[in-house]
């Protein structure tokens, strides 16, 4: 039976805490990536609490040559451990030593504005595809992590990339892009949108994003076509979805590609279809602080086999596949391996849990923050959208970003502004245009810190910093 104090409890619960000091590193090690703190408490045959594992302890033992599964937890485990003061969880204990509760000590340690979300199942896949050997880009996970993804988003055809940004290029590569051809792209996104159509040789025609979604419009769209737009790129930014539907329409009557970039957006919808399912080739990043990642690591995912089958040849080289060192063209070698793909599988695996955690985070936030002079969040959006939670999102007074910035961060919570503009970076200063919505939001926006880790009490506290900025208190809680 779980013992819960209240309150204070954790997702995990009291037992996703405790091993036996006869329980062997793996078992500790499952448990401590399991309840998302990274650290177990130890207890002796009378159930006593006698010590603190962290991962990094059990690493350092790894290293030092312990042996998984003959040592016991009770030989590593140090002595005086329970009272390490850098804990971001410590045990309630009773009169007997017995551990009864867990208390989140939220202060106790940094808190990043994103951390990847890895689990038990993700180690054993990743153990299971390095035992194969197969851990190069050829092996059962990379296939089925591309058909699984595809299915995911109503496409027949995954390609897996060794991260976002090559899967852009390959997306666009395959569909001929190059020098002499404009591809249109916001101003609002990561660099990586605009660097992979620079790299083609083509141009990157930036513009601006709508003040309600965050991104493109058919619209802003159709005044940015010349006789040289050869696609488009809509960028469903912080997971908001651009409107799909006219978009493509547009695109079709224009005789344009659409490559959408979905790298913030998974599970994201539009008219009821997921991202990705509306373009000639969408492309998604695993990298670490996506929803679902694969350390490094993007998909191509298309409709058309021909399509699928060019990307294909020209991410191994431009190879035939059916006649090796046969090169039809000049490629590249943009694989996913073995590796990345199988902490793909079990990622996907645990991906609706990721969105309604980032959903039940944004919430708190929202709730906690809507009421303080100057906040806003991201505009709701009419029920044709449907958004996910990649970063928290809200929006605050530009001349006291830096300060709530700087406030958070001297009680070891990282925030992050939004990207800059493009158009206002000197890598595309010849590319720039005017963008009032991209400059207004580049210069209000702030990403929150979005992890399983962010809780009722994490909350709190950055409401109490933000109200302590914003009504001009310094920064100090009500509460002192
Ligand atoms: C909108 C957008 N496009 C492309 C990328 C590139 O993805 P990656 O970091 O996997 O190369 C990112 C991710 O950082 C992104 O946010």
């Amino acid at each position: 039976m779980n013992l819960h104090v209240a309150g204070i409890e954790t997702e995990a619960g009291t037992a996703g805490f405790i091993c036996r000091a006869t329980d062997g590193l793996w078992t500790a090690i499952e448990r401590a990536l399991d309840n998302g703190y990274g650290l177990v408490f130890v207890t002796n045959g009378d159930g006593e609490a006698i010590g603190r594992l962290t991962l990094q302890d059990l690493r350092q033992a790894l290293r030092d040559g312990v042996h998984l599964g003959h040592a016991s937890l009770g030989e590593i485990v140090r002595p005086g451990s329970l009272d390490d003061t850098d804990s971001p969880v410590a045990p309630v204990l009773d009169e007997r030593r017995r551990i009864v509760g867990i208390e989140k000590r939220p202060d106790a340690i940094f808190l990043p504005v994103a951390e990847p979300d890895l689990s038990h199942a993700e180690l054993r896949n990743l153990m299971d595809a390095f035992l194969s050997t197969w851990i190069s880009s050829t092996g059962e996970y990379i296939t089925r992590f591309e058909s699984s993804f595809a299915a995911r988003t109503g496409m027949s055809h995954g390609v897996a990339t060794s991260n976002g940004t090559v899967s852009l290029h390959l997306a666009l590569a395959a569909l001929g892009i190059s020098p002499g051809d404009e591809v249109i792209v916001p101003d609002l996104t990561f660099a990586a949108s605009a660097n992979v159509v620079i790299h083609l040789g083509a141009t990157p025609v930036l513009v601006d994003v709508d003040p309600l979604t965050w991104c493109i419009t058919p619209e802003a769209i159709e005044r940015a076509i010349t006789p040289r737009t050869r696609a488009v790129m809509p960028v469903h930014v912080f997971g908001r979805p651009a409107p799909m539907t006219e978009i493509r329409d547009l695109a079709l009557r224009h005789g344009l590609f659409v490559v959408e970039d979905c790298a913030e957006a998974h599970g994201a919808a539009y008219d009821g279809q997921p991202v990705g399912s509306f373009s000639d080739v969408a492309s998604f990043s695993f990298f670490a602080n996506k929803i679902v990642t694969t350390g490094e690591g993007g998909i191509c995912v298309t409709g058309n086999a021909d399509l699928a089958r060019r990307m294909r040849m020209l991410r191994d080289h431009g190879m035939r596949p059916e006649r090796r060192y046969w090169h039809e063209e000049a490629g590249y070698n943009f694989r996913m391996t073995n590796l990345q793909a199988s902490i793909g599988c079990a990622q996907l695996e645990r991906m609706d849990g990721f969105l309604a955690m980032r959903r039940r985070v944004h919430e708190g936030y929202e709730a906690a923050l809507r009421h303080l002079p100057g906040i806003a969040f991201p505009p709701p959006m009419p029920a044709r959208y449907e958004p996910v939670t990649w970063f928290s999102c809200a929006l605050v007074p530009a001349q006291a970003r830096p300060q709530l910035i700087e406030a958070c961060r001297q009680a070891n919570i990282d925030l992050r502004p939004f990207f800059h503009g493009l158009s206002s970076m000197p890598a595309y200063r010849r590319y720039a245009r005017k963008c009032p919505h991209s400059e207004r939001l580049s210069a209000c926006g702030i990403n929150l810190p979005t992890s399983r880790k962010v809780d009722t009490q994490t909350i709190t506290r950055i409401a109490e910093i933000f109200a302590g900025v914003l009504t001009g208190n310094g920064g100090r809680s009500e509460a002192e």
